[in-house]
């Protein structure tokens, strides 16, 4: 009969659409739990660094300088491209924020205008995003770079 014979040739139809969506299901999944280059990696990482901005205009930037400007030479340390921050590994980067420079250094260096800890006053959260922010500076050969001591020297890193 008509009826019948229509209700089978659309099995197939309703069977690949089901097939599709169940595709699409575990190609979403894939991506949300992938690695940080997908989609939603990155739209994280976007987030983060804005709230690092937020919370480096508000602690660094009065001393540190923003983007641009700024020499090697320049003290404090300019954190942007022209900057030496980036020689850095993640792990010295992120114990300067939490202990300050007097935590660092044995021999306080009078001369030389010190940086407060921060360990008191942002969370471990803030102080990731506003080392993400900072590398947002970084020319692409220099975070390449820098993503290289971490790994090499950082073995406590997250
Ligand atoms: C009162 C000024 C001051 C403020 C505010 C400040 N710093 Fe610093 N910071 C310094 C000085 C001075 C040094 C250099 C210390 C030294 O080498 O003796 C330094 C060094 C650093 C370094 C080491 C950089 C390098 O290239 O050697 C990092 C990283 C850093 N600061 C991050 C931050 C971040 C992030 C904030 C905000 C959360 C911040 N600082 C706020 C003064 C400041």
């Amino acid at each position: 009969m008509n009826t019948s014979a229509g209700t089978v040739s659309r099995a197939p139809i309703i069977g690949f659409v089901l097939g599709m969506l169940v595709a699409l299901c575990i190609g979403v999944a894939w991506l949300t739990i992938g690695s940080p280059l997908t989609w939603p990696g990155a739209a994280r990482l976007a987030l983060q660094e804005r709230r690092g901005e937020e919370v480096y205009n508000a602690n660094c930037l009065a001393c540190h300088g923003g983007r641009t400007g700024g020499t090697i030479e320049d003290s404090p340390p300019r954190h942007n491209a022209n900057g030496h921050t980036w020689h850095h590994p993640d792990c010295a980067i992120r114990t300067m924020i939490r202990e300050g420079s007097a935590g660092i250094f044995e021999e306080k260096r009078a001369d030389a205008p010190q940086m407060q800890p921060f360990k008191g006053t942002l969370s471990s959260d803030d102080i990731e995003a506003v080392m993400a922010y900072i590398k947002t500076m970084w020319l692409p050969w220099q975070r390449d770079v820098q993503a290289g001591f971490t790994k090499e020297m950082c073995f406590d890193t997250n």
